[in-house]
């Protein structure tokens, strides 16, 4: 039997929706949903102290939310990730990822994940590994309490620490991600990596990102992770290795460690030919890229019908926009804001 397909094959229409290919050629396999852009810690490079939120009005319910996300499956979205703001502070969170989960059963969806700054993981780690979730982020920029407090503002990481300690407890793989930040973090990184992996978590570095007003100076905090990769090479030896996650991240194996290093750098390389992901708001806002303005509206077709074609249709007109890649600068002159627009509106 022949498995090559057929002239007859290729011209006949696809069952069910399309797949969504942009006009680079990707295809868009990751869906990143961030459900709140609220949170309970106020973290200096991500949010000012007095933020004013999308008005409660405005959120799409869950039922929504699961709509939304089931229309990008049926779509061929692989990889679901909830984010935020701080996903795990919505009401009924738990309700989302469980009636999501039936997408991993039916084989639709190959991963159902979270970002999470781990504040409420004691509660809903076990529950979390009952709904199919195998591996969270977690972020976590320093072990020191007081430098954690005046990151966070408002953060404890003693909750953070028991949060991480319930996740492995339950069986999930964690990861920690932790911004680079100059004169805060920056010769803590090697400690922190090396606590990591001594717990059997790979940790991710990500370079600030010019996004939202934040009452603080960019450009103070914004340290190149050329810096912090040929600091940390300084004590510890890092072997390229070509281990991908279909993400940004580029890996290294930390020898002493025996594990694994990852370095987002979105101000001084691109990594957007690869690019397989899009963003939707909790107003159900879809961003083609994280880095530019252009945005749909998905809230509208969403509640202009019970059938899903409109939506379709709304999703397949964005995707045909979605940009060759992002253009982040810090306006040194200004000091404004690449993008005005706050990592917890879109969820990083
Ligand atoms: C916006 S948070 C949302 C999920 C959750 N609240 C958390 O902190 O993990 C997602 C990730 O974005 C990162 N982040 C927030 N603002 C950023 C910025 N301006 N530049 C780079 N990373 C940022 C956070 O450190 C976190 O790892
Ligand atoms: S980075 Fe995450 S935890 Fe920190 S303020 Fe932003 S949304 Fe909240």
């Amino acid at each position: 039997m022949s498995i090559v397909a057929s002239p007859l094959d290729l011209d006949r229409p696809a069952a069910g929706p399309r797949p969504l290919i942009d006009p680079f050629a990707r295809a868009i396999t990751y869906l990143r949903v961030s459900v709140t852009d609220r949170c309970d810690f106020r973290c200096v490079y991500c949010m000012s102290e007095h933020m004013s939120f999308l008005p409660k009005a405005d959120l799409l319910t869950l039922e929504e939310l699961d709509r939304l996300c089931s229309a990008f499956v049926a779509k061929g979205v692989r990889k679901l990730r909830l984010t935020g703001g701080e996903p795990l502070v919505r009401r009924g969170i738990m309700t989302l990822v469980r009636s999501l989960s039936r997408h991993l059963r039916t084989g639709a969806l190959d991963e159902l994940t979270l970002t999470t700054n781990g504040s409420q993981l004691t509660r809903y780690a076990g529950e979390l590994k009952d709904c199919g979730v195998e591996r969270i982020n977690v972020s976590l920029d320093t072990l020191d309490p007081d430098k954690f407090r005046a990151i966070t503002r408002w953060g404890e990481i003693d909750k953070v620490l028991a949060g991480i300690d319930a996740a492995q407890a339950a069986g999930l793989h964690v990861k920690i991600n932790a911004v680079a930040l100059k004169g805060v973090n920056d010769d803590e990184l090697g400690d922190l990596m090396a606590w990591a992996h001594g717990r059997g978590m790979d940790m991710t570095v990500i370079e600030v990102m010019p996004l939202g007003d934040i009452d603080q100076d960019r450009l103070a905090q914004y340290l190149p992770l050329s810096i912090v990769r040929a600091r940390l090479a300084q004590r510890f030896t890092l072997e390229e290795i070509d281990y991908r996650t279909g993400g940004p991240a580029r890996y290294v194996r930390v020898a002493e460690t025996g594990g694994r290093l990852g370095f987002i750098t979105p101000m001084t390389h691109n990594f957007c030919e690869s690019c397989n992901r899009v963003r939707i708001t909790c107003t159900g806002t879809l961003y083609m890229c994280l880095g530019q303005e252009d945005a749909a509206d998905l809230r509208a077709p969403l509640r202009a019908s019970e059938s899903d074609e409109p939506l379709y249709a709304a999703i397949d007109e964005a995707i045909a926009r979605k940009p060759k890649g992002h253009d982040f600068i810090i306006d040194r002159r200004h000091k404004r804001p690449a993008l005005a627009r706050h990592m917890s509106v879109t969820g990083g």
